[in-house]
């Protein structure tokens, strides 16, 4: 016999299952995808690690951020008037973009279909405000979607939101005429459903027209006071036309559907590193940071705080030592090239991915029981049972792996496939000196005193 309480217990319990039920029927069988299946779905993403993001638009003929329009508060008018007709990408060869991403290691691409500026780089039909009609003539994201494809990238869109230069567009908080009255008061006259019905059309055709697309990133959704939330943009009814056009699609996390479980697949920390793998309700989940060479997306020329090729390297690896993605930002020039300070750093993290990229590719966090060596970060191979050890900062020839003794079968640097040697305390034959520091559990790597002539430096574990 059951109790009273019992008996409420079991009957809310009941009920909430078959609520849970009810929902879960109506949902359209995308939204009803087991973890497992998007393990699958997610697979080559997680495994490649990292991508290219390309900030291209009208923005890169003023070279001063992409968010110009709005810091300047220039009106969609005069900023077409201003840059539209200049547009003219006459170095734009996106053959040479996806050698060069090839080249730096990089797996898949995403390209500004569309920023908040609203100028498509593709040959739409539901806005004369499109490549086709500056100087370029031409569909541009057709020429980029071919090409990388033709390399063997994966083929990624940015796709905005917002669009500063519709005229159905509400002014809102982020609005280049958010202080203009005038515009404020035109508010009025527009009908966002106009607005939400040309978002529609323009991701169908870009979902329909140009082959597979293998990831979307929507930008951004900011609801609260002058803002714009889901409903705004029917985000529901966007993320339905991208899984339904394209099922394999990776989608991020920037609709605002973040309280449903299928409303996004990855989290997107934008130009931040956090602490360790980020979790949803205590379950580590999928994420890509994505990072600029400097702290613009759009080409920005008197921009100048560009990260080193070295903090770049250890960016990727730190990403990947924490279970995450990295989509790295180049900004082309208003003439379509990468200019040099990218390149440079786009050669020398393809120099370090020649020789190291095993420890990226198909890597993620090493399991809870290696803890990292000072100035080290871990990745680990969970096929292979390979563990990576990057060394930041090159030690004075010895390297002491915490707790390891035991775990491993063999050790080499990684760029040249040269023997590392290790001891435990036991079997030292300096006893006497590493018995002061080095734990019962300790490995001891015997380090040559050069450091080799790699930008980061890793030694492969081969565990037991
Ligand atoms: C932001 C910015 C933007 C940039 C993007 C990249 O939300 O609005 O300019 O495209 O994030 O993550």
């Amino acid at each position: 016999m059951m109790t009273k309480p019992q008996l409420f217990v079991l009957t809310a319990l009941l009920s909430f299952g078959g609520l849970l039920k009810a929902q879960t029927k109506d949902l359209p069988a995308w939204a009803k995808e087991t973890p497992e299946q998007k393990e699958a779905r997610l697979a080559w993403w997680k495994h490649d690690r990292f991508g290219m993001f390309i900030h291209w638009g009208l923005y890169s003929v003023p070279a001063r951020h992409e968010w110009v329009q709005n810091r300047e508060e220039i009106s969609p008018a005069d900023y077409k008037n201003r840059y539209f007709n200049i547009f003219n990408p006459d170095l734009y060869d996106p053959k040479e973009w996806a050698a060069e991403a090839k080249a730096a290691g990089m797996k898949y691409a995403v390209l500004t279909t569309r920023h908040h500026e609203g100028f498509a780089l593709w040959d739409t039909k539901f806005s004369d405000y499109k490549a086709t009609n500056t100087p370029a003539g031409r569909d541009l994201f057709k020429e980029y979607a071919e090409a990388f494809r033709g390399a063997g990238l994966k083929v990624g869109i940015y796709f905005s939101l917002i669009d500063w230069h519709h005229p159905d567009f509400l002014i809102d908080r982020n609005h280049p005429m958010r202080n203009n009255k005038e515009a404020r008061a035109a508010n009025s006259q527009k009908d966002m459903n106009k607005f939400r019905k040309f978002l529609k059309d323009e991701l169908r055709e870009l979902l329909t027209n140009y082959g597979k697309i293998d990831q979307i990133f929507f930008d951004f959704s900011y609801p609260g006071e002058d803002g714009k939330g889901h409903d705004d943009w029917d985000s529901e009814g966007l993320l339905k036309i991208a899984r339904e056009l394209q099922p394999g699609i990776i989608i991020n996390d920037r609709l605002d559907l973040n309280d449903k479980s299928y409303g996004w697949d990855y989290r997107t920390p934008e130009q931040f590193m956090p602490q360790e793998w980020p979790t949803e309700n205590g379950q580590r989940v999928p994420w890509e940071t994505c990072q600029t060479f400097s702290g613009s997306w759009g080409y920005d020329r008197d921009e100048t705080t560009w990260k080193s090729t070295n903090q770049l390297i250890a960016m990727l690896i730190e990403t990947v030592s924490k279970g995450g993605n990295l989509l790295l930002n180049v900004g082309p020039t208003a003439r379509g090239n990468f200019d040099d300070r990218a390149n440079s750093r786009l050669e020398g993290m393809g120099a370090w991915m020649k020789y190291n990229s095993r420890s990226i590719y198909g890597c993620t966090a090493a399991p809870a029981d290696y803890t990292k060596p000072e100035n080290c970060f871990l990745t680990y191979n969970p096929d292979t049972k390979r563990l990576y050890v990057h060394l930041l900062q090159w030690p004075f020839k010895t390297l002491y792996l915490p707790g390891y003794k035991g775990k491993v079968k063999y050790a080499q640097f990684l760029h040249d496939g040269s023997e590392i040697k290790y001891t435990a305390r036991s079997s030292a034959s300096h006893a006497s000196h590493t018995t002061v520091t080095a734990g019962e559990n300790d490995l001891i790597v015997n380090l040559p005193v050069q450091k080799p002539n790699v930008e980061i430096p890793v030694i492969e574990l081969f565990l037991e």
